[in-house]
């Protein structure tokens, strides 16, 4: 029982407990935090995932400065009910642009993870004007002023610069020419070639809003159309070891 007895000292003794309860407590942090730093990525890559274009990441400003978040996730978990209605699970590397990532965790409205496609864009514009309009129940606000506020892009290369900071891979070509590829995208008789070459050919470029002007309804839409669609899930396979 000598063991026991050595035991006694150290719980009669506060101090010595409190510095070797800090002593085990800091060893058991370290070995669990340590290896982080040696970790280049904790995120799978995954095909066809690419940093916004100027004018969807326009959008998700207005997203993140509207609180959208507050009602809607960007999170499809990998349950069958949540598949079933909104599609493959959401992947990391998905979300691996966002900064802030907008998985939310309110749904007050449905999972937006995947929404890109699902519906034309003049349902988008109808839907963010009015929702009750083509959803009679909805509780969501009306967004009619996107409608009438005209953007230029002026400030989005600031913008595109902060994320390659935080490890967005926007080139100094992206960055350079972005107000270009921000007006573009919104021009179906635009020349969009410089467009697709830096950002890819699955790039969706239209007159989001139906509008001469370039507005903020042009912005949020080609957000919500891109949402979900970079990845093609009929090519994907999960690598398990991950
Ligand atoms: C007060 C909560 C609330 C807020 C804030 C809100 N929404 Fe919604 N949203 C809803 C609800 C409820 C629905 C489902 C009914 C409907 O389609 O209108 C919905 C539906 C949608 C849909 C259709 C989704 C689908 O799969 O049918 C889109 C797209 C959408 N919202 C975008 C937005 C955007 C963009 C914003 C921010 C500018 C926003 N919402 C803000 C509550 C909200």
């Amino acid at each position: 029982m000598a063991l026991l007895d050595k035991h006694k000292a150290i719980e009669t003794h506060a101090t010595l407990l409190l510095v070797l309860s800090f002593l085990v407590v800091t060893i058991g942090g370290l070995v669990q935090i340590v290896p982080l730093f040696y970790l280049e990525n904790t995120i799978e890559k995954v095909e066809g995932v690419r940093p916004y274009t100027p004018l969807e990441l326009a959008g998700r400003e207005i997203y993140v400065r509207e609180g959208c978040y507050g009602c809607h996730s960007q999170m499809i978990r990998p349950m069958r009910d949540e598949v079933e209605r909104y599609g493959h699970y959401s992947l990391a590397a998905e979300s691996m642009y966002d900064h802030p990532f907008q998985w939310g965790s309110k749904r007050t409205g449905p999972d937006l993870a995947r929404v890109g496609g699902r519906y034309s864009d003049s349902w988008h514009v109808d839907h963010m004007i009015d929702p009750q309009s083509v959803v009679p129940e909805s509780v969501m606000p009306k967004y009619s002023f996107m409608m009438s506020n005209v953007i230029d892009g002026q400030y989005i290369a600031d913008s595109m610069s902060v994320n390659a900071i935080v490890g967005v891979p926007y080139t100094e070509e992206m960055i350079a020419e972005a107000q270009a590829d921000f007006a573009a995208q919104a021009d179906p008789n635009a020349d969009t070639a410089g467009l697709t070459a830096r950002y890819g050919d699955k790039v969706v470029v239209s007159n989001f809003d139906g509008q001469p002007d370039l507005t903020e309804m042009d912005a949020i839409i080609a957000y919500l159309q891109v949402l979900g669609t970079m990845v093609d899930f009929s090519t994907f396979t999960p690598d398990p070891t991950r």
